[in-house]
């Protein structure tokens, strides 16, 4: 491999949604705000924090919001600017930063996660890069609650040390790990697991541990071959949990225990936790919301 630095991101957003139907009949669930941003800005940001500057969105059917958020909204900036709205101008603008660029490359069916991300293949090459999951929201966190260093940042500094493929992984509850990808490995040293298995949400009698893999990952650039090589698994999808047990074979995968938290934002529950959370921290609305919420408990 050349280089230990991650230069891409690659955003699979070509899901679709069940788990938020009816929101998102029509509408990206990666547009869905928490508080006054749409998630998939939240993940961009974070690899953008994390010094990525090549964005690859993998999108499907109805996900134009996606492509549009990114885009110049010339009719926008316009009145804004003439309306001497400033403020809201340079934040309208800094959605895309000049030095981001934006590509986009369509799935054409939903054959699963595995798929998403080989779709992506044409525009990484052969170079490690990011995977980051915005349903996934993440925030680094400190003693003081939400800040600190993003997961993404966290994982491509620890990636630039060891140059083998990451996954973050936290500790769920014994009853969860069917919803995850769970790893079982030795430790490695700091936040560092090397895995020795890996399996698609196994029930919980049948967990090899309870260290499940959230939606951040840096992979090497073998895994689409892997990815390629790989028969359907259930219901005729294409796993990149599949992918990374085959990557295992050939080359040290690494699970890293993030500094931060997660909100599952493909779940009504986790959304909801995100909204409050994140409302509760926000500069302009924080306050008022806590005591608002204060009165609702009295
Ligand atoms: P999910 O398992 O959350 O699936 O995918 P989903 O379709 O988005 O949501 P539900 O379960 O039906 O409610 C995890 C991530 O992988 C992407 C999704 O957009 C999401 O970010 N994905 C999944 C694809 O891009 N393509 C696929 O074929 C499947």
């Amino acid at each position: 491999m050349t280089t230990t630095r991650i230069r891409k991101a690659v955003f699979p957003v070509a899901g679709l949604g069940t788990r938020f139907l009816p929101a998102t009949k029509a509408s990206p669930k990666e547009m869905l705000p928490v508080v006054d941003k749409p998630l998939i800005q939240y993940a961009v940001e974070e690899a953008y924090e994390a010094g990525i500057r090549d964005m690859v969105f993998v999108t499907g059917r109805s996900k134009r919001a996606i492509e549009d958020h990114f885009d110049t909204a010339y009719e926008l900036e316009n009145e804004l600017e003439q309306a001497g709205k400033s403020e809201m101008l340079a934040l309208v603008r800094s959605i895309a930063p000049a030095d981001m660029n934006c590509l986009f490359v369509r799935q054409p069916r939903s054959l699963g996660l595995g798929h998403a991300v080989l779709c992506a293949e044409p525009l990484v090459g052969q170079e490690p890069f990011a995977v980051l999951l915005a349903d996934d929201l993440m925030v680094g966190t400190t003693e003081n609650g939400i800040g600190g260093p993003g997961v993404m940042a966290q994982m491509t500094a620890a990636f630039e040390k060891q140059g083998r493929s990451l996954l973050a992984v936290q500790e769920v509850p014994q009853e969860h790990t069917k919803r995850y990808g769970i790893v079982k490995g030795e430790a490695a040293g700091g936040p560092l697991i090397r895995v020795d298995q890996i399996v698609e949400k196994p029930a919980p009698e049948v967990a090899p541990s309870r260290m499940g893999v959230a939606g951040r990952y840096v992979l090497t650039p073998r895994i689409f071959e892997e990815i390629r090589n790989q028969p359907r698994g259930v219901g005729g999808e294409i796993q990149l949990t599949d992918a990374i047990a085959r990557l295992m074979q050939h080359e040290a995968v690494y699970a890293y225990q993030y500094s931060g938290k997660r909100y599952d934002c493909g779940s009504k529950e986790g959304f909801l936790e995100a909204t409050v959370e994140l409302a509760l921290q926000h500069p302009q609305v924080g306050a008022q919301f806590r005591a608002y919420l204060q009165g609702l408990a009295v």
